[in-house]
């Protein structure tokens, strides 16, 4: 174990040890949801955690089936367009997992032989894969005796160890990764993290742990105090932030429709969405709608129904889009001044789930093509 002389962290008895692992063990052995990434190839383990770093078992089950039907190698993933893995990715958020799956899918190619490395320090060294991604891999595809801290294996330490103060502090960082280091047993790993990623999603719940039916209840602080739901003790959220987004469903004589790709990096980089901006505190949503039809190609446009008015919250954003169509009024737009921007494309109807979008933007498409019969 890596210690820190100047942060004594303590060291769990042996028997209370043993205990834990084995009774965790067995009532994984008997309690286990069968999902489908247990006991699967490499490449399919590590698809299954980036997929579920920022997303819940349930949200993620029908994309890592498409994915992978899609995608069923890692060579098949290297060779594809960015595009279509975003495609494939399009409704699970956080699209910068996509696009560094996609980047370290090619580097495994050009120099892993094509293969997941099988040490922390290279696994680590491609995109998207920290400490905790590369210890969920190792052990569960690699039987390597590697710890993992994921938020349900917070909440379980936790409450075992009766952790007092913020779970993400540093110093409480390095007792959980050390708690996490001095469990995880030699002999089933992989078993043993999942087994507690599995009691935190399903017994050690936030509000209400079954704590009754826990398998460790008798080694843990929370657990036989009087409110275990006290822990982890987490500071209180971040306000939400309100905001009002505002697109334009601009088409041309021929009936295509204007869409513009987002800059690589940020929120939803890489992602198509109609011409949108953030309103101005006081500015209506129609006329900030004009606005991103301007900012975008230059020409002036009147605006019309209202298509869409859709609510979407992402980390602390409470997202309010709306959709109105539009009409250019003056100074047509040529072709090549399109061009020239670069990010902006005319596209037909039929073709525009060919292109990935946002949740938000994906609905709003949605609207468009049902309003249209497509
Ligand atoms: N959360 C993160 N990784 C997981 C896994 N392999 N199984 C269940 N939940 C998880």
């Amino acid at each position: 174990m890596t210690t820190n002389p100047q942060v004594p962290l303590p060291v769990i008895h042996s028997a209370i040890r043993e205990d834990i692992i084995s009774n965790l063990l067995s009532w994984y052995d008997e309690n286990k949801r069968p999902l489908p990434w247990r006991g699967a190839e490499p490449y399919a383990v590590w698809i299954s955690e980036i997929m579920l770093q920022q997303t819940q078992v349930i949200s993620a089950l029908p994309f890592y089936d498409r994915f992978l039907k899609r995608f069923p190698t890692l060579r098949s993933l290297a060779e594809s367009s960015q595009e279509d893995v975003l495609s494939h990715w399009a409704g699970l958020g956080y699209y910068a997992r996509a696009r560094n799956l996609h980047r370290a899918a090619q580097i495994m190619i050009e120099n892993h032989d094509g293969q997941l490395p099988q040490t922390a320090e290279q696994l680590e060294a491609l995109p998207g894969i920290g400490r905790y991604t590369s210890g969920a891999i190792l052990s569960a595809a690699f039987n390597q005796q590697r710890p993992i801290v994921d938020t349900n294996v917070v909440r379980v330490l936790c409450r075992v160890f009766g952790l007092p103060g913020d779970p993400r502090s540093t110093h409480n960082q390095k007792m959980l990764w050390s708690f996490a280091e001095q469990l995880v047993p030699a002999d089933r790993p992989g078993d043993f993290n999942q087994a507690m990623m599995e009691l935190g999603a399903v017994l050690c719940s936030i509000d209400e742990p079954g704590c009754e039916r826990c398998p460790i209840l008798k080694h843990c602080a929370a657990g036989n105090s009087a409110d275990p739901s006290v822990f982890p003790e987490y500071p209180a959220n971040r306000p939400t932030v309100t905001v009002t987004h505002s697109s334009a469903i601009l088409r041309n004589d021929t009936g295509e429709v204007l869409i513009v790709q987002r800059p690589q990096h940020g929120l939803w980089g890489g992602l198509w969405e109609f011409p949108r901006v953030i309103c101005e505190p006081g500015e209506p949503e129609i006329q900030a709608a004009a606005r991103a039809v301007s900012e975008y190609i230059g020409v002036e446009t009147r605006i019309g129904k209202r298509l869409a008015k859709i609510k979407h919250t992402v980390t602390h954003h409470r997202i309010t889009l709306y959709g109105y169509f539009a009409e250019i009024e003056t100074g047509l737009l040529s072709e090549t001044k399109i061009q020239e921007k670069g990010c902006c494309r005319w596209v037909e109807l039929s073709k525009l789930r060919n292109y990935p979008f946002s949740s938000p933007q994906t609905i709003l498409r949605e609207h468009l093509l049902i309003a249209n019969c497509l």
